[in-house]
């Protein structure tokens, strides 16, 4: 299939940014990644937390959350790189230090970052995977990932139009020992009017919206440790 002109622009843009990491299977057999463990002292060059966004497509969140907190890093990742793009040009433009994309398959995400190096992750509208559980972005498979990389105390956070997935990750729960914090089931009903929660909009949330879907958030804690977040 022929690539749009548009497509192979953004490609070879995305060679040039400096907020940008691009890496692929062949790199993963043949070398570490340079920033493994490293990524608070070579890249963002000081020691605030690490939060990353999975499937960030245009990284809505990664920016928007990189403004509103910059007491923090953010990672936005996604295998896609014409929308990864738009992320990065849009962290260039705001001039946001906090701010890096990674373009690489989620599955490898341990490739990418050490032990305990990361202490938040956001997923934002993953594909729900009805068929595949395996495929999942909140399933066992990939959270026996994160748990290599998060924090003890971390945060994963999912916001979601899927009603399947939202059943699906309150019912998985309790049996894979992921302590539920927080449970919204519409967050346009049930969440303060300032919040990270419906101040920012990613692409799909637009279009589920317009759709009429509910959109749903949950908070886990996929070790032991209690964490409470009175206030989102
Ligand atoms: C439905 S889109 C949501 C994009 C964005 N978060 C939003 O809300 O607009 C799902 C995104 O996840 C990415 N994605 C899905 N599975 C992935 C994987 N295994 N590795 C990397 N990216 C993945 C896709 O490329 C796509 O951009």
């Amino acid at each position: 299939m022929l690539m749009g002109k548009n497509k192979l622009k953004r490609f070879a843009e995305n060679e040039t940014f400096e907020n940008l990491f691009q890496h692929n299977n062949h790199d993963i057999n043949n070398e570490p990644f340079v920033l493994k463990g490293k990524w608070h002292t070579h890249y963002f060059k000081n020691s605030n937390p690490i939060v990353l966004e999975l499937g960030c497509g245009r990284g809505e969140y990664t920016i928007g959350m990189a403004q509103a907190y910059p007491e923090k890093n953010f990672i936005g990742i996604d295998r896609k790189g014409a929308r990864i793009w738009r992320g990065c040009k849009d962290g260039i433009e705001k001039n946001l230090k906090n701010v890096a994309f990674l373009r690489i398959r989620i599955e490898d995400i341990e490739h990418y970052f050490a032990a305990n190096e990361v202490q938040e992750i956001w997923v934002t509208f993953p594909d729900p995977q009805l068929r595949k559980e395996r495929k999942r972005l909140i399933s066992p498979n990939f959270i026996s990932k994160y748990r290599k990389i998060l924090n003890p105390d971390g945060i994963i956070h999912l916001k979601t139009d899927s009603r399947e997935l939202y059943e699906y990750v309150l019912a998985t729960a309790p049996a894979e020992n992921w302590q539920v914090l927080n449970n919204i089931d519409n967050i346009y009903n049930n969440v303060a009017e300032t919040s990270i929660l419906t101040e920012i909009q990613t692409f799909y949330e637009k279009k589920w919206l317009l759709e009429g879907k509910v959109i749903s958030y949950i908070s886990l804690n996929i070790k032991s440790s209690y964490h409470f977040i009175s206030k989102l």
